[in-house]
């Protein structure tokens, strides 16, 4: 498990490194910027002292990835939490692989781009990804999991409108790569139990 982590995040780190030079954080215009940096003083506002110390010290290339990552969402919640947004997303997944399915590139069109927009939980992303990841190295591969689920998905929605459901399709194994790679580096196996010798 160990390997496969670190291959993983390897490669998304390389990838987003890649994805890191074309940011469009500067071509963003300045009231979008305002909003973003308004919304993330409010997320910053909302979290414990020990995390507040750590948003503070990262440097200001992950704060403008963080930013940029919040620019292509404008759906937030003031209560629900990441697992259960998750859910949400999961459920979006699902709905965008049943269009696929049935050849109803509409379904599959609207639930990839509810996906890719799919709402940011209260006080943000950070409060839970861990207090051991909120730093720079840590964060940076947040890009490339970025690109592979909702660059992918506006991708697939793309090839879904103009009505090719088998392009669409070849999306799929990226964005669940993403969803998948993620996981492993932030998440770990769901509802393990610490009863268990
Ligand atoms: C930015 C990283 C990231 C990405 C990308 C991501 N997830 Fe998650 N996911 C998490 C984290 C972190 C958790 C654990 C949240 C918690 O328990 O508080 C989680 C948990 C989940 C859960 C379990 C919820 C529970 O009740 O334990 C599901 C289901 C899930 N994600 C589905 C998806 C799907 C589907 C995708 C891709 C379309 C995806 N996730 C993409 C980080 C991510």
């Amino acid at each position: 498990m160990k390997n496969i982590k670190h291959i993983l995040a390897t490669t998304f780190v390389a990838l987003s490194l890649t994805a890191a030079c074309t940011a469009s954080a500067e071509g963003m215009p300045p009231e979008k910027m305002k909003q973003l940096q308004g919304i993330m003083q409010q997320q910053i506002g909302m979290m414990k002292p020990e995390l507040q110390k750590k948003v503070k010290a990262l440097s200001p290339a992950t704060k403008k990835l963080l930013m940029k990552i919040l620019s292509q969402h404008n759906r937030y919640s003031d209560r629900a939490t990441l697992r259960q947004v998750m859910h949400e997303v999961q459920s979006d997944y699902q709905s965008m692989l049943t269009g696929i399915m049935i050849d109803h590139p509409e379904q599959a069109a609207d639930s990839a781009m509810r996906l890719a927009n799919h709402r940011i939980p209260v006080a943000g992303l950070l409060p839970y990804m861990g207090l051991e990841n909120i730093n720079d190295g840590q964060l940076a591969v947040l890009d490339g999991f970025n690109s592979a689920v909702e660059g992918s998905a506006k991708k697939l929605a793309a090839a879904a409108r103009a009505g090719d459901t088998t392009k669409a399709a070849s999306y799929v194994g990226d964005i669940t790569s993403g969803c998948v790679a993620c996981h492993a580096f932030f998440r770990g196996q769901p509802g393990k139990s610490s009863l268990i010798k």
